[in-house]
């Protein structure tokens, strides 16, 4: 714990010592850092301890993410505990409800505005459902993660109706601007998240005398970081739930933390001093809860959150967008090679790390996040294609920042084109790889019955809404005992998961090691000795040779592996014998 306080106060000095507070919140964090320890239950100290001899503990074979909005997957949280042997016959081993938080009335970004960080939504039930809920799932060896919405609070959270209300304190956590002047110089470098729907990043609130920084919607108050009174609070709220049984943070949009003029106010390397300074924090009281950064960037943006190149411990989990994107384009294309390329200059090299690998989530598909690496024009064909340009895939635009490619929505099982013959060897090609390169894999509900898209009269004003469907349970359901439109999704899903379960060369530490000399294929050594698995893609048009000398068989299908791949084809080769 000294160590740790010594490390957090190392971290937070630099960042907050010029402020006026900071010898007051500087206490206030020793305070709230002593209460939580004192509140840890001997059960969650106990996980602390033998996920301290794992410390990458979500990277095994057998830990897949599974993420969903409660009330359309389940209705309510305790509804969830009978949701839970459909989940454990899938493989899923940690849940990520998106966020259960008290939202604010009406539209709240899907929970993404929350107007009480310590509260349920009532329509979802209560803390203590909760609580039991991470007992329960504890019990089966199981994990919950959990979004804090660090950026931003509802306008309906008490801060925010303080300040509205003339609390001089709380319009301190804010970032209000009292000059339109003021505004449009700070806009003049900023960009901005939803161009269409909510333009600009300052909301005029005239009961504040001004404009509060809103970096996405206008009832999405950004706090200000820069006061160490906010950086307290929200600590405190990441170990109350830690204290309640979460397993891990999702940082919700980590990089918008630190504003500074003159800049484009994201990924700053104060916001990446914040996210070590919150997991030195956690060290103190929680180790064993992992931290997984939301930061939809380019790569090289990304990295810091969870390698900073000082070495110092910041989040254990990043979500590897670009090698999602990455897969998305050569399914697009043919051409794999951008996928080789970004899983070889993203090998993670601390021990507690690793990536969180996905297809689809609740979000767009951010192409920008490949800027540099794919031409403009390129990544402007492959938003055209995926909103339905003559190919095979039915999704839709998203918003589009002045200068990039519009972002992607639509279910997995749109964007590859659910009616067609081939859509389902599309998901194969796409799920097979992405499960054997290293991260942790986290799949989004539904995907695995192959849902299409959802058209939602009553939902808000906002395209991605497509790709958040109830779940199908009569599909589902059908789907498990071999009928209906689900039926061969689910079971490929199972069978790729189980397999992969098996397999410690696809733990997320295992070794990984690209190929470049089969091209045409992507090629990626996983593992070493005799369970090295060699993922091996045919994203291309043509038959390629296998690249392999010597005995193989496709450890997902357990049968030999043919001399010529197939375009579309995928195998993870282990070898015989
Ligand atoms: C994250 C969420 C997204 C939300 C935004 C604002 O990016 O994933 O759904 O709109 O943050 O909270």
């Amino acid at each position: 714990m000294i160590e740790d306080l010594r490390s957090l106060f190392g971290l937070l000095e630099p960042l907050y010592q010029a402020h006026p507070a900071w010898p007051v919140e500087r206490d206030r964090i020793g305070q709230v850092l002593a209460t939580a320890a004192e509140a840890r239950s001997p059960a969650l100290r106990a996980l602390d301890a033998d996920r301290a001899a794992r410390p990458a503990w979500f990277g095994a074979p057998d830990m897949i993410g599974y993420s969903f909005y409660v009330d359309r997957f389940a209705g309510t949280v305790a509804g969830l505990q009978g949701r839970l042997p459909w989940l454990e016959t899938l493989g899923v081993r940690l849940l990520h409800p998106l966020p259960m938080t008290r939202g604010q009335a009406g539209d709240s970004d899907g929970g993404f505005a929350v107007a009480d960080y310590r509260a349920i939504e009532p329509a979802l039930g209560s803390l203590d459902d909760v609580r039991a809920l991470a007992t329960d799932l504890h019990g089966r060896g199981m994990a919950l993660a959990m979004d804090c919405v660090l950026n931003h609070t509802a306008r309906d959270h008490a801060w925010a109706q303080a300040a509205l209300a003339g609390d001089v304190e709380k319009r301190g956590y804010y970032r209000i601007l009292d000059d339109a002047d003021d505004v449009t110089a700070w806009e003049a470098d900023l960009d901005e998240v939803f161009p269409d729907t909510a333009p600009g990043n300052f909301t005029h609130e005239p009961a504040l005398g001004g404009w509060v920084w809103t970096s996405f919607y206008p009832f999405q108050w950004d706090l200000d970081w820069s006061n160490p009174a906010v950086f307290r609070e929200m600590l405190d709220v990441l170990l109350f739930w830690a204290n309640v049984g979460v397993d891990a943070f999702r940082l919700d949009s980590a990089p918008y933390l630190w504003k500074r003029r003159g800049t484009v106010s994201r990924n700053l390397p104060e916001t990446h001093t914040l996210v070590a300074a919150l997991r030195a924090g956690l060290d103190a009281v929680a180790p064993g809860v992992a931290l997984l950064a939301e930061a939809i960037e380019r790569t090289a943006d990304v990295l810091p959150y969870i390698e900073p190149q000082d070495g110092t411990r910041a989040a254990q989990l990043a979500y590897h967008n670009g090698v999602m994107a990455a897969l998305w384009v050569a399914l697009a294309t043919g051409d794999a090679a951008i996928i080789g390329e970004l899983v070889r200059d993203t090998v993670l090299t601390r021990a507690d790390t690793a990536w969180l690998s996905y297809l689809r989530c609740h979000d767009d598909i951010i192409w920008s996040a490949l800027n540099g690496r794919v031409a403009a024009d390129e990544l402007d064909r492959i938003s055209d294609f995926y909103a339905g340009a003559g190919g095979f895939a039915d999704g839709r635009r998203f918003q589009a920042r002045p200068g990039a490619a519009p972002s992607t929505v639509g279910m997995l099982a749109s964007l590859v084109g659910t009616q067609g013959a081939r859509a389902l060897d599309r998901y194969r090609l796409l799920l097979a790889t992405m499960l054997a390169l290293p991260g942790m894999p986290m799949l989004y509900m539904g995907d695995e019955i192959g849902l299409p898209n959802h058209v939602d009269p009553a939902a808000p004003d906002d395209a991605r809404w497509l790709h958040r469907p109830p779940m199908d349970w009569p599909r589902a359901d059908a789907a498990a005992a071999g009928e209906g439109p689900g039926a061969q999704w689910l079971s490929l899903t199972r069978r790729l998961i189980a397999v992969r379960a098996s397999l410690p060369a696809l733990d997320a530490k295992a070794a990984t090691m690209v190929r470049d000399d089969a091209p045409g294929l992507l090629v990626v050594e996983r593992g070493s000795g005799d369970e090295m698995i060699v993922l091996v893609a045919n994203f291309g048009e043509r038959p390629q040779p296998l690249p392999l000398d010597g005995d193989w068989k496709d450890a997902i299908e357990d049968r030999p592996i043919a001399r010529l791949i197939a375009p579309g084809c995928v195998f993870w080769a282990k070898r015989r014998g």
